[in-house]
């Protein structure tokens, strides 16, 4: 890589140090420029970078810093891992000596107070070298509380956020709200008018957020966390079922804003050759489906529109209505760039960095490195049928309701060979009553009299069996208007304080031997009766896709899967501990017990999920920790149970469940 330009100059610029009437900060630096030079296209991207990609920190920039004579004291805490900043000199080992400790991260990531955590001053210059992205986190709903230490109380604002705290896009476009309150410890949740003092604290949030805009601020975060040893957290869209994209007392980098989308009509590498999107990381789903709609061609993502595409969802596998066309998310990826644990940018393909590439692709999100950009593959527009009907247990009672139930049930795995895919809700609003509300069926390259083919012995056993049904069967030329007419109007309710989902991987074995079958399914009903609801999908992958990446081995494999969803009304650590370990093993546990060749979704995990090693990656756990340990040696990236997580801790207190609100410390 060679230096284009050197945009910004620090030692030509005018610097003074003064003092400041603030006296939280005894010093302003009021010329700092933003660190960044261009750095063109490296050969080895099949897609030129985009523009954003290009500005850059290199070595040279950092030694600018070093040879300032008012920055040289702030140099090292943003050298690269691998530097030799200023190792020729004389005062120098002490310096490199000093760098090198300041890497070891042993004991516990830092607090504010300790002699690690930056001072006002580095704050300051950190984020003046960002160009100004740097924020103090702010709780979204501090605004409802006229005593917390934000001093932000807005009824207006308070009744905005009140009145969209369940709607996912609510947190997706904050820098620092998750949709999972109960991970941050519960602190501001809901909106509600609270005046103690104590209602509303900064809690398991992280602490400062970079509004990212291009490579080099995220490589001098990376350089500032890893020499300051602070927690660092990456926070795309907040989706995570984990509480995996926040952590107290942690740098965030907010991905939100890359958002570009460009389309390569003709990509060319060793294993693909057609259509691209280059993405940004922050695109979210019904973005994608937008841009392809747009350019005539069909795109993988999930089925939430506000989902982060290139964030958590295909580094963790990414299930969605057309994977049994054309394979998982993950499948899709032909090239990341992507900013490593000791600072540097890459490119990540089957041909170059291999081991990441395999990796990242299924081995989770936050573990291995930042994404910027990925290269995706886009496929040929399909038409789609999409079905939307349901049922209930009240004309014919809850034996008659589940005799219909088991028949779907039963037809799952010629859905599949269809080519289909479902989504749908088994619910017990109230004992002996039950609803099954199929919302949609996606029938992808099908006619409505394909369809009404395929599902007819269903709906003949419906009618046999006495049940009324409603029902809305619909033509869509394309993708996008059939997501737009069913999966884009789901309400998916999230910011519940006391919900907790969890998944299970249903094998292919499942539906083949009729004993095993009958258990499964029977499994399944128990927990619906146990849980809030259960989601279901007939899914699975396509199996033309060849593709090696360290996805869960058991989507390979699958037929279905399951989302049960608990609710914890008691809220107490013991009734918070007695309720998750009630959804672990009274409600998961049967069907995990009858589905040993399956598995769990590390995105949709539970976060209590046993043995998770194992449910979420399979035998490819072994090689995925060899990769982390190679590209991540100090733990710069830490993820509730991501590989290598293994090394730390969350010291949250007795919470009930394990949540980010506390220290992170080695074991
Ligand atoms: C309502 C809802 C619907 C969902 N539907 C689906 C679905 O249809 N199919 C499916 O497969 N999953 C689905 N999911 C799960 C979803 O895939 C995960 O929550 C996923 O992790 C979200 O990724 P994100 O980047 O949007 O979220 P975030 O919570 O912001 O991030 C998730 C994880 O990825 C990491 N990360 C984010 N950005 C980057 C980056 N640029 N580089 C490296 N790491 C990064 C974060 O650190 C975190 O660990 C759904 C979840 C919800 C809540
Ligand atoms: C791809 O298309 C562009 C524009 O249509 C053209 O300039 C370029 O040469 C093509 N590349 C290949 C490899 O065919
Ligand atoms: C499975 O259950 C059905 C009823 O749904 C029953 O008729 C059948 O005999 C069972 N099969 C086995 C092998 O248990």
């Amino acid at each position: 890589m060679r230096a284009a330009t050197l945009l910004i100059s620090l030692a030509a610029a005018t610097f003074y140090i003064a003092r400041a009437q603030d006296p939280e900060s005894s010093l302003v630096f009021s010329s700092i420029e933003p660190a960044a030079t261009v750095v063109e296209t490296p050969p080895e991207a099949g897609v030129k970078l985009f523009t954003e990609e290009t500005l850059q920190i290199t070595d040279e920039v950092v030694n600018e810093l070093l040879t300032n004579e008012e920055t040289a004291e702030y140099a090292d805490l943003f050298a690269f891992a691998d530097s030799t900043l200023g190792d020729e000199g004389s005062a120098t080992s002490q310096r490199r000596r000093r760098r090198l400790r300041r890497q070891q991260s042993s004991g516990c990531k830092s607090t504010p107070g300790d002699p690690r955590w930056p001072n006002a001053e580095r704050w300051d210059v950190f984020n003046r070298l960002l160009g100004g992205a740097l924020e103090k986190v702010v709780p979204i709903a501090s605004v409802c509380y006229p005593n917390s230490e934000f001093n932000n109380y807005d009824a207006a604002q308070c009744a905005k956020i009140t009145n969209e705290w369940h709607v996912d896009r609510t947190h997706a476009d904050s820098d620092s709200s998750i949709m999972f309150p109960l991970f941050y410890g519960e602190t501001c949740v809901q909106g509600t008018d609270k005046t103690a003092s104590s209602a509303c604290t900064l809690g398991g949030y992280s602490s400062y957020s970079v509004h990212v805009s291009n490579v080099a601020q995220i490589q001098l975060a990376v350089n500032f966390a890893r020499s300051s040893n602070l927690r660092l957290v990456i926070k795309n869209t907040g989706h995570d079922y984990n509480g995996r994209s926040t952590g107290k007392h942690a740098l965030s980098l907010w991905t939100h804003n890359l958002k570009k989308i460009q389309y390569v009509p003709n990509y060319t590498s060793s294993t693909y050759s057609g259509p691209v999107f280059k993405v940004g990381a922050g695109v979210q789903g019904f973005e994608l489906y937008e841009a392809a709609e747009r350019h005539g061609v069909t795109a993988v993502a999930g089925i939430c529109p506000s989902v982060g595409v290139f964030g958590g969802y295909t580094s963790g596998g990414g299930h969605g209505p057309v994977m049994q066309l054309f394979g998982m998310g993950a499948d899709q990826i032909l090239e990341l760039q992507v900013v490593t644990a000791d600072g540097r940018f890459v490119t990540v393909s089957p041909n170059k960095n291999s081991d990441l590439y395999w990796a990242m692709l299924g081995g989770g999100g936050g573990t291995f490195g930042i994404i910027t950009s990925a290269v995706v593959k886009v496929h040929p527009k399909i038409p789609v049928t999409t079905s939307v009907w349901s049922f209930t247990s009240g004309p014919v009672g809850p034996e008659v309701f589940w005799e219909a139930v088991k028949f779907f049930w039963d037809e799952m795995p010629k859905y599949n060979a269809a080519k289909t895919y479902s989504y749908f809700t088994v619910i017990r609003p109230f004992p002996g009553f039950y609803v099954f509300d199929m919302n949609p069926f996606f029938a992808t390259k099908m006619t409505v009299e394909q369809f009404n083919s395929l599902t007819a012995p269903f709906f003949a056993k419906l009618s046999a069996l006495g049940i009324p049904y409603n029902i809305e069967t619909k033509y869509h030329t394309s993708f996008y208007p059939a997501y737009q007419a069913t999966f884009a109007t789901l309400d998916f309710a999230i910011g519940n304080t006391g919900s907790t989902p969890g998944t299970r991987i249903l094998p292919k074995e499942n539906w083949e031997d009729a004993a095993l079958r009958n258990a499964t399914f029977a499994a399944v009903r128990d927990a619906v009766d146990k849980a809030l609801l259960i989601q279901g999908y007939h899914q699975a992958p396509s199996s033309d896709v060849t593709v090696a990446n360290s996805v869960n081995p058991a989507f390979r494999n699958e037929a279905g899967m399951i989302i049960a969803i608990n609710s914890i009304t008691d809220m107490s650590p013991a009734g918070l501990k007695a309720g998750n370990e009630y959804f672990t093993n009274e409600i998961l546990g049967p069907i995990r017990e009858v589905t040993p060749l399956g598995g769990a979704y590390g995105n949709e995990a539970d976060i209590s999920e046993p043995n998770w090693q194992q449910a979420f990656w399979g035998d490819n756990y072994a090689r995925l920790l060899s990769i982390k340990q190679k590209w991540d040696p100090t733990g710069l990236f830490y993820v509730h149970h991501g590989v290598g997580s293994e090394d730390w801790v969350v010291q949250d207190g007795e919470r009930g469940v394990q949540t980010q609100d506390g220290m992170l410390c080695r074991v």
